[in-house]
């Protein structure tokens, strides 16, 4: 079932800006705030000056995080000075951590409303319009509403996110998300084929399948229904040209599921899967639940199945007793992947968390020589893995307009990865054959080939 969101607008016409923090799951969640706003007659903006609802969604996932959003409510704080009607709300992983405490650091708040709590924005919004009273609402419900909000594209969008779970039931000592989003809970395998049926329909030509842990997918449901399952239903969809997930356990990734990278041919060929250490010892006080080789036996897997997949993850240097000698297994494990891409931050003790309790803590300075040792390999694998595209012929689905020309248009690869190349407005949302001329750390040069036909669809 999706939400009903009220089709009419009022006469009066008011601003919503919206700011996001942090991953694809607030990115979709402001869409989907979006879409529920629209219903309550407000029109977005990107002025925030000319606002009459600000809303920040917000993340916590690291201290870096979280106090960028403080400096932001700094600057929101003084257009409320200027404009007393303007109402300010928070939401998303920051505003459920602090709940009604979060007022003792910002008491200009009008709203502030938890992970589980998006489906009763309007309702928030529309008491204080006529209370002008502050609302807090940070529970946690059985079943997370908000799942079933389909965020209406916008116009011209290729790309949809669709969220098939939320929440987690890991508890990686290090991380705070499983108790701002919840446990874990799957969207019934209906409601989401609905929803990608309906995306199609919009002219929506590729998914992102969104959760927490999305290889743990109906793990929760009767029935034998799992993530490789819905995968390969998806693939049936009329319409969807490419298909992409995440975020992926190591551990959660089953045969089954790398067998769809080989069978399930809208399925694009990249892959994120966080290793978070190449040292045995600190993947297991992270409870990271597999081994360095482990994960090694899982990458060769998926080049067993997808030769050319592309391999991204995420890395955590300077974790509580990460001594020199881990620090140099994580760089081992770098080379002997080679992954695409790498997101890679500094330990952050997040409060509530297990790791607050361990002993040997790494000392910033340690923290950041270890980085910046870590992003310079890192740097050197990108190249030499966009660099095998050169002289290739890539199929890119075009995104719009590149940032820095007018003439050329930006799109990504099945691999995910960015290429700018001279071609037609009128392109956006088709997928083209690029020849790879150019391969750079960010993106790609390449060159529309003409005359390769069945490669390039139009819809
Ligand atoms: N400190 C540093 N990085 C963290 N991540 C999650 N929690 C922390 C933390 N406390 C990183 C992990 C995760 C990514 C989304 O953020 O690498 O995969
Ligand atoms: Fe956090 Fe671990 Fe859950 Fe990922 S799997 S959200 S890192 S607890």
């Amino acid at each position: 079932m999706f939400h009903n969101v009220h089709k009419e607008k009022r006469s009066d016409r008011k601003y919503l800006y919206i700011q996001t923090f942090g991953c694809q799951m607030n990115v979709s969640d402001s869409d989907k705030i979006r879409t529920l706003l629209t219903g309550e007659g407000y029109e977005t903006t990107n002025d925030a000056e000319n606002a009459d609802l600000i809303l920040i969604n917000t993340c916590s996932i690291r201290e870096k995080a979280a106090q960028k959003v403080y400096s932001q409510l700094g600057r929101f704080r003084m257009l409320k000075e200027r404009n007393p009607k303007l109402i300010l709300a928070m939401g998303g992983c920051l505003a459920q951590q602090w709940g009604p405490k979060i007022f003792i650091r910002a008491p200009y708040l009008d709203v502030v409303f938890g992970t589980h709590n998006i489906h009763r924005l309007p309702e928030f919004i529309r008491e204080v319009e006529k209370n002008r009273s502050p609302v807090v609402e940070t529970g946690f419900n059985p079943s997370v509403k908000s799942l079933d909000i389909m965020a209406v594209p916008e116009e011209g969008a290729g790309s949809a996110y669709v969220t098939i779970m939320q929440g987690c039931n890991n508890f990686c000592s290090y991380c705070v998300v499983p108790y701002l989003r919840g446990p874990e809970e799957s969207r019934p395998v209906q409601d989401i084929l609905g929803e990608v049926k309906k995306l199609a329909g919009h002219g929506i030509v590729e998914i992102v399948l969104l959760g927490q842990n999305v290889n743990s997918y109906g793990k929760a449901i009767d029935g034998n229904f799992g993530f490789p399952h819905l995968l390969q239903a998806i693939g049936r969809v009329e319409g969807i040209e490419r298909i992409r997930f995440t975020t992926s356990h190591p551990r959660d990734l089953s045969e089954d599921l790398m067998r769809c990278f080989a069978e399930v041919d809208t399925l694009c060929e990249h892959i994120h899967l966080p290793v978070q250490s190449g040292s045995d010892d600190v993947l297991r006080r992270m409870n990271r639940g597999y081994t360095c080789a482990q994960y090694l036996k899982k990458v060769e897997g998926l080049r067993h199945y997808r030769p050319d997949i592309s391999i991204t993850s995420d890395i955590i240097v300077g974790f509580p007793g990460e001594t020199e000698i881990d620090f140099q297994a994580t760089l081992a494990l770098m080379e002997a992947v080679q992954f695409d891409n790498l997101f890679s931050f500094k330990y952050s003790e997040r409060e509530g968390t297990a790791a607050v309790g361990f002993d040997r803590q790494v000392p910033e300075k340690v923290k950041g020589q270890r980085l910046q040792q870590l992003q310079a390999l890192q740097e050197k694998h990108t190249q030499a893995r966009n660099r095998i595209l050169e002289g290739r012929v890539a199929e890119v689905l075009v995104e719009g307009k590149s940032k820095n020309s007018e003439n050329d248009m930006t799109g990504r690869t099945r691999s995910n990865k960015i290429v700018n190349f001279r071609g037609a407005h009128e392109l956006s949302r088709k997928t083209v054959s690029v020849m790879i001329k150019k391969a750079y750390l960010h993106s790609l040069r390449g060159e529309m080939v003409k005359g390769v036909g069945d490669l390039c669809s139009s819809r």
